[in-house]
């Protein structure tokens, strides 16, 4: 079977369609606002990740499948909560309204839970995975999405609101609030695969650090070049509440050219695969240098 960008996009929107697929009676407005936020519109960087760095250990891509949507299911929620007016207050999503906007804010909070909780049943229907890479994997994506990595980050990048952090300080907050979970997509990839090592995880978690900063850091960029259409978010979002971000730090030109720094740093790490990395490499190229 041949992979392509476009047959994972496939795979994962109909995977997902799946795992969203009925609650009993009485949670129906929650389901639509879950499915509202999760169906369509997105990337799908994230899972994408997944799959290909399965693919690129060796490992049969349809196993990863259940990995790859926990992953892009805790990304949403992370959206879902990062919208509500208590945190960015912004109205628009994914080229729709906010999630709080569709369907009020105490269903937008639960539709958060309601993902988060569904990731790890999810997480929980990968099929013939060994106990100990599935323990391993458990622990990766609940660690990288907590208070250790995601929600932390969001922690921090709220303290900063208003002030003005340093450039290591800030780096700090986008490694965990952005990076983190792109590690947990890109390492889950390689458990997925039963095919790993101690090496190529290693080698996965240093594409991630570096991609994940610099998308952090190009999402930064284009809150300030983009329009809203385009992004099919809010621009001006972190001038609105006063972010301290890289683009305010050294400004348009040099953050772009530390994006392309860690994207080569990324595709270095990419010599220990024996698969054919090029997918890896160009996505990571394409990141550094999109417009959405
Ligand atoms: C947006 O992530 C939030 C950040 C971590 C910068 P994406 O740009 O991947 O959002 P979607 O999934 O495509 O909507
Ligand atoms: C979001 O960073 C990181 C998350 C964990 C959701 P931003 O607040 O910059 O993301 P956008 O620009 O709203 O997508
Ligand atoms: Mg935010
Ligand atoms: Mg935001
Ligand atoms: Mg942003």
């Amino acid at each position: 079977m041949e992979y392509t960008h476009e047959k994972y996009l496939e795979m994962i929107d109909e995977a997902l369609k799946v795992y969203l697929g009925s609650v009993s009676d009485g949670q129906d407005l929650v389901l639509d606002a879950m499915k509202y936020s999760a169906e369509g519109g997105g990337k799908r960087i994230r899972p994408v990740l997944t799959l290909e760095f399965c693919r690129v250990c060796g490992g049969d891509v349809q196993r990863a499948l259940p990995f790859a949507c926990a992953v892009e299911m805790i990304h949403t929620y992370s959206l879902i909560h990062d919208d509500l007016p208590c945190m960015d207050n912004d109205d628009m999503r994914r080229g729709k309204p906010s999630c709080h906007k569709a369907f009020g804010e105490e269903y937008a909070l639960l539709a958060g839970d309601g993902l988060l909780t569904l990731a790890f049943e999810t997480l929980s229907k990968a099929e013939d995975v060994k106990v100990d890479t599935f323990k391993e994997a458990l622990f990766t994506l609940s660690n990288l999405a907590g208070i250790n990595g995601m929600v932390g980050g969001q922690v921090l990048d709220l303290k900063a609101e208003k002030s003005k952090p340093t450039l290591s300080a800030l780096q700090t907050i986008d490694r965990l609030k952005t990076g983190a979970l792109i590690k947990a997509a890109c390492t889950l990839g390689c458990l997925a695969s039963e095919k790993y090592d101690e090496q190529k995880i290693a080698a996965a978690s240093v594409y991630a650090e570096n991609i994940g900063l610099a998308f952090q850091i190009v999402d930064d960029i284009l809150d300030v070049t983009s329009d809203t259409a385009t992004l099919g978010k809010p621009v001006g979002s972190d001038d609105k509440n006063e972010k301290i971000t890289y683009v305010k730090l050294m400004g348009i030109e040099k953050s772009q050219a530390t994006v392309d720094e860690l994207t080569k740093e990324a595709v270095n790490a990419l010599g220990v695969f024996d698969g054919d990395t090029s997918f890896l490499e160009n996505l990571a190229y394409k990141l550094a240098s999109r417009k959405k």
